[in-house]
């Protein structure tokens, strides 16, 4: 039986990142795709260098690079962390017309190479450029699928974690909404750590603390890093949703995903809970939320519309 195959369209922190976590599992062939005016020959560097770790780290798939599309034919999963990482003091919307020309063009040419595949959207600002790629693949909703819910959840549930002095394993907690600083909505009133509401467990002063942190979380990083934008928190997300759709697990994840009526949200992509497996999204979740809650998630919806209306 062939293997799986993954193509990681962009080969830089983040792709490089996800490249190692998802060969490293040994469920599937990894193609890094980049350009050589961009990348120069570095994604054929990391391909090799990731190659040779196979003896110590206990893989049998490949990895290689391309500046092409023809070895990515036939991919199962294509991820798009292609176009510019946010700088300190940026917000992630000021990306959106030169990111969305790059994955315009990346997406059109890998659909064309793996008609079949499902998309995962990373690039910047994350829910706009679903839209870019729905449009330019003309792929169904359900193959078409951006990362930032699985991103935000894990900073919220690491926050969570840190205050409650637990396990972040054991932080059950969603954010949904935007992936942007102010428009993601982490669902507070839906959180239980143990079994035990949030709320009960920590002041309203700490969790508000904790929700401000989550949502400035990519900013903080960047803020740290002062070149690129983080990409181990991505990586560790976005691989998590690939193993769920090539292994079929099912699993119940935050997501960005075209919505069709849930939270009375039409046509707009935003985060909520999606069931992940072989062919994608298989079903959504919409969760039960304050009434504060819900007009975010709604004004998040609304605010990405504007965003897809400035797209050129
Ligand atoms: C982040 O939040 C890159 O959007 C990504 O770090």
């Amino acid at each position: 039986m062939a293997r799986k195959k993954v193509t990681i369209v962009g080969a830089g922190m983040t792709g490089g990142a996800m490249a190692q976590r998802l060969i490293e599992r040994d469920i599937c062939d990894v193609v890094l795709q980049d350009d050589p005016q961009f990348a120069g020959t570095m994604h054929f560097g990391k391909a090799l260098d990731e190659s040779q770790a196979a003896a110590w780290s206990g893989f049998s798939a490949s990895i290689s690079a391309t500046d092409g599309w023809d070895e990515t034919a036939g991919s199962d999963v294509v991820i798009v962390t292609a176009g510019a990482p946010r700088k300190p003091g940026m917000s992630r919307e000021e990306l959106l017309n030169s990111n969305a020309a790059i994955v315009r063009a990346k997406v059109a040419d890998a659909a064309k190479a793996s008609p079949d595949a499902v998309l995962v959207i990373f690039s910047n600002p994350m829910d706009a450029m679903c839209h870019v790629a729905l449009e330019a693949s003309g792929f169904p909703r359900e193959r078409v699928i951006g990362q930032g819910g699985a991103l935000d959840s894990a900073r919220y549930r690491h926050f969570v974690a840190d205050a409650c002095g637990v396990s972040p394993q054991d932080v059950h907690g969603y954010v949904i909404g935007g992936h942007t600083d102010t428009t993601m909505v982490p669902v507070v009133s839906q959180t239980r750590v143990g079994g035990v509401p949030l709320t009960q467990l920590l002041p309203a002063d700490k969790v508000d603390e904790v929700v401000a942190r989550t949502m400035r979380g990519g900013a903080e990083i960047a803020e740290l890093m002062r070149v690129g934008s983080a990409f181990y928190a991505p990586s560790a997300g976005t691989i998590a949703m690939v193993t769920a759709i090539l292994l079929d697990q099912r699993r119940l994840m935050p997501c960005s995903t075209l919505h069709e009526g849930e939270y009375g949200i039409e046509g707009v992509f935003s985060g909520t809970v999606v069931q992940l497996g072989e062919g994608g999204i298989q079903r959504t979740f919409e969760l039960e939320l304050s009434d504060e809650e819900r007009e975010r998630v709604v004004a998040a919806a609304e605010a990405t519309k504007g965003l897809v209306a400035q797209l050129d």
